[in-house]
């Protein structure tokens, strides 16, 4: 089943960033975005999880261009159906980690799931606030929230960036088993070319064009 699906996309900002950037997601698949720091694959992420319109080509979601989709009906799709988990986290400070947590529930109508919080290592300091978290332990409370509302796809921008090496690999773990067993997607940029070869489809990004190398 075809989760997503982007054709011939483009951007500039102050230079050309890429262009004719064509690729297929599929449920249960995994897809890692390589590339030199400034080549665009942030902001071809922002793209592709409907923050950022292209300026050339189309993105479809679940089937529906994104760009004739009614306001609506977009704003459900990312309420229920996108997870994005950035390079800097957008947790609310002034709350706990479980606040946190709980406002996805609420949005989503999902239930906080004990497995999930175990599985990440933050059933302990679920109860204090934001500030007081280590930068892993905020990475890891992000992707709990994002978890949490149980995404048909995943959108990840170094999700492990913070995370010692053992804490990644069980992080990408959960990952790959949560798009398994939920019939999801996730799509991946990283730095981390060994992680990225874990993903089903490996693409780089370089000299403005996005190849396939696996
Ligand atoms: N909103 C913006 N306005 C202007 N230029 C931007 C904007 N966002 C990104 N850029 C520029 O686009 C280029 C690519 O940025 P982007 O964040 O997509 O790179 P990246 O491949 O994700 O890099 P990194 O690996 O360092 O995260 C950079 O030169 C950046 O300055
Ligand atoms: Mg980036």
């Amino acid at each position: 089943m075809n989760l997503l699906s982007a054709t011939n996309l483009a951007h500039s900002f102050e230079y050309e960033l890429f262009r004719d950037v064509t690729l297929e997601l599929n449920a249960q698949e995994s897809i890692a975005i390589i590339g030199m720091s400034g080549s665009g694959k942030s902001t071809l992420l922002h793209i592709l999880s409907t923050l950022l319109v292209p300026q050339k080509g189309t993105v479809l979601l679940f089937g529906d261009a994104i760009q004739s989709m009614s306001k609506k009906r977009l704003s459900l799709i990312k309420r229920h159906d996108l997870g994005l988990i950035f390079q800097s986290h957008y947790l609310f400070n002034g709350f706990s980690a479980y606040e946190n947590l709980e406002v996805s529930e609420l949005l989503s109508g999902e239930k906080i799931e004990d497995s999930l919080l175990e599985a990440l290592h933050i059933k302990e300091p679920i109860h204090q606030k934001v500030t007081q978290l280590s930068g892993g332990q905020q990475q890891r409370v992000s992707i709990a929230r994002v978890l949490t509302k149980k995404p048909r796809i995943i959108f990840a921008d170094e999700p492990t960036g913070n995370l010692d090496k053992k804490t990644a690999d069980e992080v990408m773990g959960l990952f790959f088993d949560y798009c398994k067993s939920n019939n999801a997607g996730m799509i991946l940029v990283t730095h981390d070319n060994d992680l990225a070869h874990q993903c089903d489809k490996v693409f780089q990004l370089k000299d403005k064009i996005l190849h396939q190398i696996k």
